[in-house]
């Protein structure tokens, strides 16, 4: 039976995470095309943190926005899609929790071309880990940076959600991972990798044989990751930890050495057969997502201001 009404977050402007609210609102009426998913759990994101500090002001923000780019759950009502009632999904991005109502909510409403059918035999929260971290890990590796088992992989930023997915990921596949972070005290963080270095923010020239980059700390130091890669090398950015979000005055003739590709990855297309193909890797290589702390929804507002105050590492998750 699904009830009249749900607890949710619900903001209109920009809200520090001690003000962040549970509040009853009426449970969204399904409509063509779009599905009821009764959310399990949920993870948080880095973009979440700027959506409700600071982007909810922008026009293009549907306000009152519930929150949430990602959730997993069951199928509350499948409308008029091919879902089966109860059937284990998976949501993300498309312009959830922006343009439409996102996951920080007992039932969330999404386009039913956004949800995918998971087959796992992960708990709820560690499949809630899965979703925007491991396709954007998934999609930077493999369709960006083309990553084989003989690439030496350099993640600038490891010891963020994406950072730690990567390296379990690459490591799986047999390759020679080379991790960074811009905190001493976190080398030990990065243990799953060969090597911890820490970053000075000038790496260029300290290592050899690096033939991947996946750039977490963006374009605050994309210049001197694109110096670190071998001839024939690609470094992909996909990050903006370093608070930098674009290049002015980037002289791509003399900054993109010789032979050197630069890619990006945005995670916003995800597909049914990259969801089955990461779920499927995770099994066959017994990988479980990294969790760095599990909330209940009740403690939103502590799990937000953890996140905003660097209290956890890894990927935060939130279950019903
Ligand atoms: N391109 C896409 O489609 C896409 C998709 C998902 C995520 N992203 C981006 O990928 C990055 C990681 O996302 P996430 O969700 O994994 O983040 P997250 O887990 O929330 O990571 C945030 C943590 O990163 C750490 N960090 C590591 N290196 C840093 C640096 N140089 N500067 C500042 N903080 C640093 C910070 O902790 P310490 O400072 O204590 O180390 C911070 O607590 C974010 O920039 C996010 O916006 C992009």
């Amino acid at each position: 039976m699904i009830p009249k009404t749900m607890k949710a977050v619900v903001l209109t402007k920009p809200t520090q995470a001690e003000n962040v609210r549970l509040h009853d609102v009426p449970v969204p009426q399904p409509r063509p095309g779009w599905v009821l998913v009764k959310v399990k759990a949920f993870g948080l994101n880095h973009s979440e943190q700027l959506l409700r500090l600071s982007e909810i002001q922008a026009d293009y923000i549907q306000k009152p926005i519930i929150p949430g780019i990602e959730c997993v759950g069951e199928i509350a009502d499948p409308s008029d899609s091919s879902f089966q009632k109860g059937q284990k999904v998976a949501a993300l991005m498309g312009g959830m929790g922006r343009s439409f109502t996102g996951s920080y909510a007992q039932y969330a409403l999404l386009p039913a071309s956004h949800v995918f059918p998971i087959e796992t035999e992960l708990s709820w929260a560690e499949m809630a880990a899965a979703p925007e971290t491991y396709f954007t890990a998934w999609g930077s590796l493999f369709e960006c940076l083309q990553l084989g088992k003989d690439d030496t992989l350099l993640v600038r930023g490891g010891t963020c959600a994406l950072g730690y997915a990567a390296i379990r990921l690459a490591k799986a596949l047999g390759c020679r991972v080379i991790a960074t972070t811009h905190r001493e005290q976190k080398l030990g963080l990065l243990k799953e990798a060969d090597q911890a270095v820490p970053d000075t923010g000038k790496l260029a020239g300290s290592f050899s044989g690096v033939t991947k980059a996946l750039e977490l700390v963006g374009p605050k130091t994309l210049r001197d990751t694109l110096r670190c890669v071998e001839k024939g090398g690609i470094v992909c950015s996909t990050g903006i930890l370093g608070g930098v979000y674009a290049l002015n005055g980037f002289d791509p003739i003399k900054e993109i050495p010789n032979g050197v590709y630069l890619t990006g990855f945005f995670s916003n297309y995800p597909t049914q057969q990259t969801m089955e193909d990461i779920f499927s890797f995770l099994r066959s290589h017994q990988i479980k997502p990294n969790i760095g702390a599990v909330y209940p929804f009740e403690a939103i507002s502590e799990a937000l201001f953890d996140m905003d105050h660097h209290k956890t590492d890894g990927k935060i998750v939130v279950t019903m």
